[in-house]
């Protein structure tokens, strides 16, 4: 990646932070209640505001480090019936369950549950085990997550980070749901799925490039995990709408220095240094869990079912909790990816697969390019071809393949033909100097919509159209909440 392109996805994530100011003040700073002296947000302690959770069974994915450790240490407090602390470490899963029995005074049941997310096999297994010693699930903890991984794929194929943050919870759930359900039907029940998101989901691409995993592992590994962090919102607002007696919220604990930034020392030198200097007003594990045990164990009332909190307990603003039609559409992509990698002796297909054709031409497409021994090339975000008459066939994350020795290159994607000015000025660099024409057209469509601009009655107060779309699949001015 150029250093041009670092620094537009680095600016990207710095505008979309601008553009949440709440979540940033929150993900970085105090608490807002702390802040305002108990006048904004919750005031919330564990200790003191979570109930009595005698007779409950709790479930934690990633229980045995960070924020996952922290919740089981903090609701085991509660006196709960059993918690499993899924892992996929025995021996992690072991030290945290041995490090919170020295840490509280009560005696609780505290159980490792053996689950890789990135495994469907790991996920039935796990559910399996469950179901054949616990009838009744209250808490379900989605908390596991990978973060900046490089390009890495799940044992079933799907990039590494979406696989497991998204797909591995899904079918967890959707394991679970059967005892979910039943729990929740019995009297003065109180279900929760608590799914842990990110401020990061608002950097995610498109829905067709989180829906696709060559076009995924073409972007930046932090667009990938955004999109993961927005496919968690996705899902527990779609969760609130099939199950409305389970309550699903999804919660962004605020930056917290955990284990999850591990792979970020491989990042190149730019995304470090902004991570660096982030990282220095990060929160504490302790208070960072806080967003998620507030979800788990406050007062019903106080939550709505679906929405997205930012800590602790204050609603924060998202597309993708309130796109309905999106949150439906992975709910299906995401059942038929399931059904179709699990092969035989799986649950049938409740929903009607839907081909797409320009898939099935990509794979072909990829096959041939293979036989050719045509390498394909990484991470490039963007093409853009510029015709004759000055407008731009542009393709964003595209597959690029090449083969020097034979000069031979292939280029696949969505390709739309734009206007130059639409892009401008994120392309102004990659104007050659062939491409007079275009630099004409350019100054010249400039000067009439000057010209227009001056002569418009009413002339609207529009100060965001200079800004260019960074991230793929991004329109700021649309996507304004
Ligand atoms: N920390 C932050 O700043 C931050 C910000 C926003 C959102 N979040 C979200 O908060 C959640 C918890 O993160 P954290 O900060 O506590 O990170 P962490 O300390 O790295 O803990 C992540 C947990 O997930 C587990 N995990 C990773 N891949 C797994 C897999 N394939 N199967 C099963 N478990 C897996 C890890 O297990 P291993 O120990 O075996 O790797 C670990 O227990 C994540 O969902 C993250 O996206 C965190």
């Amino acid at each position: 990646m150029s250093l041009y392109q670092n620094l537009a996805l680095n600016g990207s994530f710095a505008w979309q932070g601008l553009r949440h100011p709440l979540d940033m003040y929150s993900s970085l700073g105090p608490t807002l209640s702390e802040a305002t002296f108990g006048l904004l947000g919750f005031s919330f302690e564990p200790r003191r505001d979570i109930g009595d959770l005698s007779g409950k069974v709790i479930f934690v994915t990633g229980g045995n480090a960070g924020l996952g450790k922290e919740t089981v240490l903090q609701l085991a407090q509660h006196n709960p019936s059993r918690i499993y602390l899924a892992a996929r470490d025995a021996t992690k899963a072991r030290e945290a369950i041995s490090l919170i029995h020295d840490t509280i005074s009560a005696s609780v049941d505290i159980r490792h549950i053996d689950l890789d997310l990135s495994s469907f096999q790991s996920i039935r297994d796990a559910a399996e085990k469950f179901c054949s010693e616990c009838d009744r699930l209250d808490i379900l903890i989605l908390n596991a997550g990978t973060m900046a991984n490089p390009p890495e794929l799940t044992k079933e194929g799907f990039e590494i980070q979406f696989g497991t943050n998204h797909i591995g919870h899904f079918l967890l759930t959707k394991l679970l749901l059967p005892t979910l359900k039943k729990t929740a039907g019995s009297p003065s029940s109180d279900v929760r799925i608590v799914t842990l998101s990110s401020v990061g989901s608002h950097a995610a691409p498109s829905f067709d490039v989180m829906t696709s995993t060559s076009a995924l592992l073409a972007v930046h590994t932090l667009v990938r995990y955004s999109a993961s962090k927005a496919a968690n919102i996705l899902f527990a607002s779609e969760l609130a709408r099939r199950y409305p007696e389970i309550l699903s919220v999804s919660v962004h604990p605020g930056a917290v220095s955990s284990e999850l930034y591990r792979h970020t020392s491989a990042m190149n030198a730019v995304s470090r240094f902004g991570l660096n200097i982030l990282s220095t007003v990060f929160r504490s594990i302790r208070t960072g869990a806080m967003n998620q045990l507030w979800a788990a164990g406050t007062e019903r009332e106080q939550l709505v079912n679906g929405a997205y909190y930012v800590p602790i307990g204050v609603r924060g603003s998202s597309r993708f909790a309130d796109d309905a039609d999106m949150a439906r559409k992975l709910w299906e992509w995401t059942e038929n990816q399931i059904a179709e990698k699990s092969g035989k002796g799986t649950p049938r297909r409740k929903v009607k697969k839907v081909h797409k054709s320009s898939g099935a031409d990509d794979k072909k497409l990829q096959a041939t390019l293979k036989k050719m021994n045509v390498q394909p090339i990484q991470a490039i975000e963007e093409v853009n071809m510029f015709k004759e008459d000055g407008n731009v066939i542009h393709f964003g994350a595209p597959k690029v393949h090449a083969s020097v020795p034979s000069n031979t290159f292939a280029l696949y994607g969505n390709g739309e033909e734009k206007e130059l000015t639409e892009l401008v000025p994120g392309i102004l660099n990659q104007l050659g100097p062939d491409s007079l024409a275009s630099l004409r057209k350019l100054a010249e469509s400039y000067q009439n919509m000057q010209k227009n601009q001056a002569g418009a009655e009413g002339k609207k107060d529009d100060d965001e159209d200079d800004i260019p779309d960074l991230v793929e699949g991004e329109n700021f001015e649309s996507n304004v909440e």
